[in-house]
């Protein structure tokens, strides 16, 4: 059972006249996403298949960020009466399929893993926190703001499970630190894209670059420097490095740059 529930949201709150046109299609995107969480759930309790107790955290994650995809959801249909959930979702999952049938995680052991997990924890909470800080609309200000508390501690479950494993599995700082990375790049795969496309697009076939560029560049807008640094000081203490030395502050310059060339990436096609 999670802190909160869709009946703690101020629904009623709702200001249409607040609701900036440019985040309701990565509102969408994100509430399919989000809602994706169980099949994780599913798939961390396997590579944990002997750890009850963090089995029993990973089934609360999971709803945790199933209940996400529902506020997300919900949300969007005030912005947008059209937008149909259930067809997006089965859209995404039609296109987008993980393979988690394994009993083993990809990263190669269990603290990868969580580190990983890390990452993802990570760019959640500072997404939200970004959406959140962005939305003039109460209703969806509030939601991001419980939302990205709940990431937080996602990411604050995985770093302590980290750091029991580690102390079996001896994974070194660089090992970690490739998987860190590893887990960033895999952002640019199809997932949020997809999303994307799958939110937003009923008729057009998919153009993953189009869908790519069109959601990283609303996204990488709503980044502000201080949320681009305390990702950084997350990713940094997760992978056993120094939170907030000098390659802190290079690695948030080069985070903060490559941000901005995102968010002004030029479309060369139309908007969906
Ligand atoms: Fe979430
Ligand atoms: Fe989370």
């Amino acid at each position: 059972m999670g802190s909160w529930s869709l009946d703690d949201i101020p629904w009623d709150r709702f200001d249409p006249a607040r609701v900036d046109p440019r985040l309701v299609p990565l509102v969408k995107a994100a509430s399919l996403v989000e809602a994706n969480g169980a099949a994780y759930a599913r798939h961390l309790c396997r590579v944990f298949a002997d750890d009850r107790t963090f089995q029993q955290s990973a089934g609360a994650w999971g709803d945790e960020e199933v209940q996400h995809g529902a506020a997300l959801a919900r949300w969007a249909s005030l912005a947008d009466p059209a937008f149909d959930f259930d067809s997006a979702f089965a859209r995404f999952r039609d296109g987008y399929r993980i393979d988690f049938d394994h009993d083993v995680s990809r990263r190669g052991s269990r603290s990868g893993e969580m580190i990983a997990r890390c990452m993802v924890e990570i760019g959640t909470s500072s997404y939200y926190t970004a959406l959140g800080e962005a939305a003039g609309e109460p209703v969806l200000a509030e939601i991001c703001r419980r939302i990205a508390a709940d990431e937080l501690r996602h990411y604050r479950l995985f770093y302590k499970t980290a750091c029991t494993y580690l102390t079996r599995e001896r994974l070194g700082r660089w090992a970690r630190l490739r998987v860190a990375l590893g887990r960033i790049a895999e952002s640019e795969d199809d997932e949020l894209a997809y999303a994307y496309y799958a939110a937003n697009e009923t008729t057009a076939p998919y153009d993953r670059r189009r869908a790519s560029r069109l959601y990283y560049r609303g996204a990488a807008a709503l980044y502000r420097p201080h949320h681009v640094e305390r990702a950084v000081a997350m990713t940094l203490k997760a992978v056993g490095l120094t939170p907030n030395g000098r390659l802190s502050r290079f690695a948030s310059a080069a985070a903060w740059w490559a941000l901005r060339l995102r968010a002004r990436h030029p479309l060369s096609v139309a908007a969906v």
